[in-house]
């Protein structure tokens, strides 16, 4: 009867029967902003930042917030329910459905709400070992990447681009300067010091980026927040990109060359080291 539930404006409800309207500004105009938690063994990862995180989305495209931390908490709990493995929560919320198709906001409407759980794996170990291919591509999306908006499509034709030349992600490249990529950060690794790029609208401010950043600082590693030029990017040690859901990954191949030695290196193995002890401390609910 149904596969799992989701969660749609207030129902819980199988997948197959969460229907929206054909006027949905996000189905429209891509008029939404969206979120993706890791969950493991039932427990969000990070939670209060990524509701923190929503919350600026949505100031970014002047929504008022439909729900409360503790309404999603609820929520997410009750998607979570009888499902003890590893997740990501995907949250979407879009300015709603107007009357009629029209640019400017309407005087009068609803956000529509949905939250779902999908099944995740970890990345496998023999892709952990090896490390991911990426290639850089010019940055040509918008200027408020920091918002989490679920309009993709710039995103989508260049990780489609990166697909189609045998890589894993792109590094986008924006004014000379690298940013991010399709879904995920980036850090560099040179003489020891790990580097990203500061925040700023031309990336999306990563959860896992920030712990990362956490576990470097109370690892004793050096770190800097600094522009990474193409050059940096060529000469780095090691080049890491990182999301909820591939977690930390070294990639061992930019542009056809290796990067360092074509393996991933040693600072890689100590912080993929810590980010698994800490998904290790929220299954026993001990890490939030
Ligand atoms: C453009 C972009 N940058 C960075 C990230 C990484 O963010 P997080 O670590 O919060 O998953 C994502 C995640 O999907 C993304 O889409």
């Amino acid at each position: 009867m149904g596969g799992p539930l989701v969660y749609l404006n207030g129902d819980f409800l199988p997948i197959e029967q969460a229907k929206i309207s054909v006027l949905d500004r996000g189905f429209l105009f891509g008029d939404g902003v969206y979120e993706v938690i890791p969950a493991y063994g039932g427990h969000p990862f990070r939670l209060k930042q990524h509701l923190a995180r929503l919350d600026d989305s949505l100031r970014g495209i002047r929504l008022a917030s439909p729900l409360a931390d503790g309404d999603w908490a609820t929520i997410l709990a009750r998607l979570l329910e009888g499902r003890p493995g590893d997740y990501s929560l995907y949250l979407q919320i879009t300015r709603g459905a107007a009357d009629k198709r029209d640019h400017a906001f309407p005087a009068v409407v609803k956000p529509t709400v949905f939250a779902m759980a999908t099944p995740i794996s970890p990345p496998s170990p023999e892709k952990l070992q090896k490390g991911i291919a990426a290639v850089t591509l010019d940055d040509v999306r918008w200027q408020l990447c920091n918002i989490k908006s679920i309009t993709l499509l710039a995103n989508i034709l260049l990780r489609q681009q990166a697909t189609e030349e045998g890589c894993d992600e792109a590094i986008l490249i924006r004014d000379g300067q690298a940013t991010e990529g399709t879904a995920s950060n980036l850090f560099i690794v040179k003489d020891g010091l790990l580097l990203t790029p500061a925040k700023g609208p031309s990336l999306l401010p990563g959860i896992t980026r920030d712990l990362v950043l956490e576990l470097a600082a109370g690892a004793g590693i050096p770190l800097a927040e600094a522009s990474i030029g193409l050059a940096d990017l060529e000469g780095a040690d090691e080049i890491w990109m990182t999301s909820s859901t591939r977690e930390v990954m070294a990639v061992t191949t930019l542009n056809g060359r290796p990067v360092g030695n074509g393996w991933p290196g040693p600072l890689w193995q100590r912080m993929t080291c810590l980010y698994q002890i800490c998904k290790e401390r929220l299954r026993t609910g001990a890490e939030g």
